[in-house]
């Protein structure tokens, strides 16, 4: 919802009205930096050769005084660069970071996620790096060329083919180390898969004895990281040598070509003096610029990958509230493919529910029941037809109306770090105790949590390892309940519960009911569907029967042979499917 402000305040104009007072504060800076070439001129050619102790003080006050004007434009400019880097970050970490977040959503891993979050931090620290100053010095380096060809020609084009020759290294710099730095990231990106996984699974690594093998495969991740980091720093490191050996070898020429013009009587002493330390000035700058080619061409990498990312973010601030949702969920002709590979999961699926209304979804493992369920509530991006709750479609449910509305259980119950009450609450600012309990007593979790120790301050720790599978299920299902929205979608609810849990979660359906909710379940277990009043078959990729419960599921046929064997009724129920 801040979105569309922060976009605004990081507008482009803003930073390109920053970029240009930086620009023309590096010119009088570089324009200043002459002051030392200047006062040797004086000095050589005016002070010494009038002997006027005067003119030698009057030249130095005015000297000490540039100087100090360069050293505070100097700090001022560092300031401000360190203070965009700053604002920047403050503006776009959280949005780099909501991208984070959604990236999992569409098949990404969670380290690539994480990387583009890192995006920013790559940014500030270019920002606030000697690398910007360069940049913006490199540009003025015609100044001290002209001063140079003024004292004499020959050193001004002494100076020139040094400065084309260190850009061509530049050059070079840059395109050896462009394909580098990529398999530098992917390899990076890979060993952090490699590490988040192996310590995710720690249970199973030592349950199964095969740490030795994880931290093996880590192993391998990491050799190829550093060989490619040792790559692109070998060639920076080289290429940056090479540059340091050429100034300074420039740097003497100079010198020496200056000594022989002033042989010669086309110079005086003073300019030999002046003419070195500008062209050393001169050069500094492209230097620099060598030495934070790496750091430059990261931060280039980041800024138009965090163009990319902040691009993907939807920018919903401007949706209308809908208004409490009371009537239906239509679900209109839905294809589903997987985010990561395209494949298509769901094909035109279509069914409609009416306010109290609660459908069961059964069907083989991997038939798509969960994809149906992550369809509905548009956590997977749909390819085409739409998902309606009072004729509104998703695409105009804003987050709030997601965490009014919505309640959802998903498949792998995923507690976040905090207490129970976050937790149950949906980590709302101002948790209602009431709201708490009455979702607690609902999904029949509230005499277990009052017996903890910190009751509902139960800190559950990361993934909510504190408690059993079944509790955890059944917090999840809380929380789903919590606020009484009206869809309410669980995905397989029952698969850790006992009779009692079974119990409240029957309980728990019929109370969305009673309300005039809408509740869609996912059911493993059979057991599940005792108050829903309609049932979806869900096979290979197509809901292939939708219609009330009893006529789907044909009375005095074993139950699980409807779950296992779901073609058979395929055709008496097509036609309730709507299509
Ligand atoms: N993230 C994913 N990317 C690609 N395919 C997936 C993904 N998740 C599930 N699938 C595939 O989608 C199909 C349906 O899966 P799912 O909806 O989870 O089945 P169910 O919940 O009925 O057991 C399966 O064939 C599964 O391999
Ligand atoms: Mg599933």
């Amino acid at each position: 919802m801040t979105n569309k402000k922060t976009n605004a305040n990081y507008g482009p104009d803003k930073v390109r009205g920053i970029f240009a007072y930086l620009f023309g504060l590096s010119g009088i800076i570089n324009i200043l930096a002459l002051t030392g070439a200047f006062y040797m001129l004086q000095i050589y050619d005016r002070a010494l050769t009038s002997g006027s102790v005067s003119t030698l003080v009057a030249l130095s006050v005015l000297a000490i005084g540039l100087y100090l004007f360069q050293g505070i434009f100097d700090i001022l400019r560092s300031q401000i660069l360190i203070r965009l880097g700053a604002r920047l970050d403050q503006q776009l970490a959280p949005l780099a970071h909501t991208v984070s977040i959604e990236m999992p959503r569409y098949g990404y891993s969670t380290s690539e996620a994480m990387e583009r979050g890192r995006d920013v931090d790559t940014l500030r620290a270019f920002l606030s790096s000697q690398g910007p100053i360069a940049l913006f010095d490199l540009p003025w380096m015609p100044i001290y060329l002209a001063f140079v060809w003024l004292l004499h020609p020959m050193l001004g084009l002494l100076t020139i083919g040094g400065a084309i020759v260190l850009g061509l290294i530049t050059l070079i710099a840059e395109l050896m180390t462009r394909r580098s730095a990529q398999s530098m990231i992917k390899a990076s990106v890979t060993r952090n898969s490699v590490a988040d996984s192996n310590a995710r699974n720690a249970d199973i690594l030592h349950a199964m004895g095969i740490t030795a093998r994880a931290v093996e495969r880590f192993e391998i991740a990491n050799r190829q990281h550093l060989e490619s980091q040792t790559r692109t720093s070998d060639i920076s490191a080289t290429l940056s040598g090479l540059s340091k050996v050429l100034r300074m070898m420039l740097q003497s020429a100079i010198l020496g070509l200056g000594a022989y013009l002033a042989i010669q009587g086309d110079m005086s002493a003073g300019a030999i003096i002046a003419s070195s330390i500008v062209t050393a000035r001169a050069l500094a700058p492209v230097d620099q610029v060598i030495a934070q080619w790496k750091g430059f061409v990261s931060a280039r990498r980041s800024n138009r990958r965090l163009a990319e990312t902040l691009a993907v973010i939807k920018d919903k601030s401007g949706l209308v509230e809908l208004p409490t949702p009371s009537q239906s969920l239509v679900v209109d002709n839905i294809t589903t493919v997987a985010p990561a590979t395209g494949a298509v999961l769901l094909s035109e699926a279509s069914f409609e529910l009416t306010a109290g209304q609660a459908l069961g979804l059964i069907g083989p493992s991997g038939g798509g029941k969960t994809t149906l369920a992550r369809s509905i509530l548009g956590i997977w991006p749909l390819l085409r037809g739409s998902v309606r709750i009072d004729g509104a479609d998703l695409s105009q449910w804003n987050e709030d109306f997601y965490c009014r509305h919505v309640g959802y259980l998903p498949q792998e119950v995923a507690l976040m770090e905090g207490t129970i009450a976050d937790n149950i609450s949906r980590f709302a600012k101002v948790p209602d105790a009431r709201m708490i309990i009455s979702a607690a007593r609902a999904a029949g979790i509230h005499e277990m949590v009052v017996h903890l120790r910190d009751g509902y301050q139960t800190e559950l720790g990361p993934h909510g390892t504190a408690l059993s599978a079944g509790q955890r299920q059944r917090i999840g299902l809380a929380r789903a309940l919590y606020g009484d929205p009206f869809l309410v979608v669980l995905d397989e609810p029952n698969s850790n519960l006992d009779a009692e849990g079974e119990e409240a979660l029957t309980q728990a359906i019929a109370s969305v009911r009673r309300r005039n909710g809408i509740v869609v379940i996912v059911a493993h277990r059979p057991s599940a569907l005792q108050a829903v009043d309609m049932v979806g078959v869900v096979q290979a990729g197509r809901l292939v029967a939708f219609g009330p419960k009893d006529q789907v599921l044909q009375p005095n046929k074993a139950r699980p042979v409807v779950v296992e064997r779901a073609a058979p009724m395929e055709r008496p129920a097509r036609s309730l499917v709507a299509e």
